[in-house]
């Protein structure tokens, strides 16, 4: 088998095929996939149709899985898989709601957000329900020396839901809410292996920016989301079933979308990888 590399978009991204993740990998892979990760931040692997059990193991080619937050979405003989479906949301005045719309990083509350997230296409609709990534080091990398210098050091207080989020999330008893951390994090961070700098946002759970008037802090993370989410830092994913696609939550942003027929299904696994505490990058 020959791996091959073919890039996605000029900045990041890679399509890898040559290789059959429904057998065992061995150290000589996971190396070069980690690698892979480490250079492109999202690798898209086509149709290897993986069970539960073959997801799991390609999972931890990247590390120690992080528990799924909601029973609820979890496979019940595998407790670290985890599903996106059409039936996770009520329908909202009869329109269908995803989880995941909105550019964000997952769990970015945590105090370690997952270093990676991945995705297996189990069932598509015909149309529609792609997967959005942009990249948040370009982005970054693209603003103005003076925005670079005044945004990085601040931070934003990451909540279970913002009292200005744009997106739906699931309901929660009281019991389940309390258990939810609130934390700190960064509106800069450093990447830890590649040293590059990222915008870090999630517009579904920033309350504003410490040490900022309210709506000066909303309005400069609506600028920079804005700025971060246009079309030239973005690869779309057309799933077809089967598709394997991993990404690195410190570099990029994703989002769902809820444009499909809800009389069509469709069903994905995920994974989380864990990760380490976020560290702001260097003013
Ligand atoms: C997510 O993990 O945010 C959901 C992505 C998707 O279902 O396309």
């Amino acid at each position: 088998m020959t791996l091959t590399v073919q890039p996605l978009h000029t900045q990041f991204g890679a399509q890898i095929t040559g290789i059959d993740l429904t057998q065992a990998i061995d150290e000589g892979l996971a190396l070069r996939l980690r690698q892979c990760l480490a250079d492109y931040a999202v690798l898209v692997l086509p149709k290897q149709g993986l069970n539960p059990a073959q997801f799991q193991a390609f999972g931890q080619v990247f590390g120690e899985l992080m528990p799924q937050q909601f029973k609820k979405y979890t496979l019940d003989d595998f407790p670290f898989i985890g599903f996106n479906s059409t039936n996770d949301l009520p329908r909202k005045n009869g329109k269908l709601q995803v989880r995941g719309e909105n550019y964000h990083t997952d769990h970015s509350n945590e105090l370690c957000p997952p270093r990676a997230t991945s995705l297996v296409a189990v069932q598509i609709p015909s149309v529609g329900g792609d997967t959005q990534f942009v990249d948040v080091r370009q982005a970054f990398d693209d603003l103005s020396h003076e925005l670079k210098q005044k945004i990085k050091g601040l931070h934003s207080m990451h909540v279970l839901q913002s009292s200005r989020s744009p997106r739906s999330f699931t309901k929660l008893t009281e019991e389940e809410k309390a258990k939810i951390p609130s934390h700190l994090q960064p509106l800069v961070i450093e990447h830890p292996v590649s040293g590059r700098s990222a915008l870090y946002l999630n517009t579904g759970r920033m309350e504003g920016v410490q040490g900022m008037p309210e709506e000066e802090g909303y309005a400069l993370i609506n600028h920079l989301y804005e700025h971060a989410t246009q079309s030239k830092y973005e690869y779309r994913h057309r799933w077809q079933v089967g598709d394997l696609v991993i990404w690195d939550n410190r570099s990029v942003m994703h989002q769902a979308n809820a444009d499909y027929d809800p009389e069509e299904y469709r069903y994905l696994y995920r994974l989380m990888v864990t990760g380490d505490a976020l560290r702001a990058a260097k003013a």
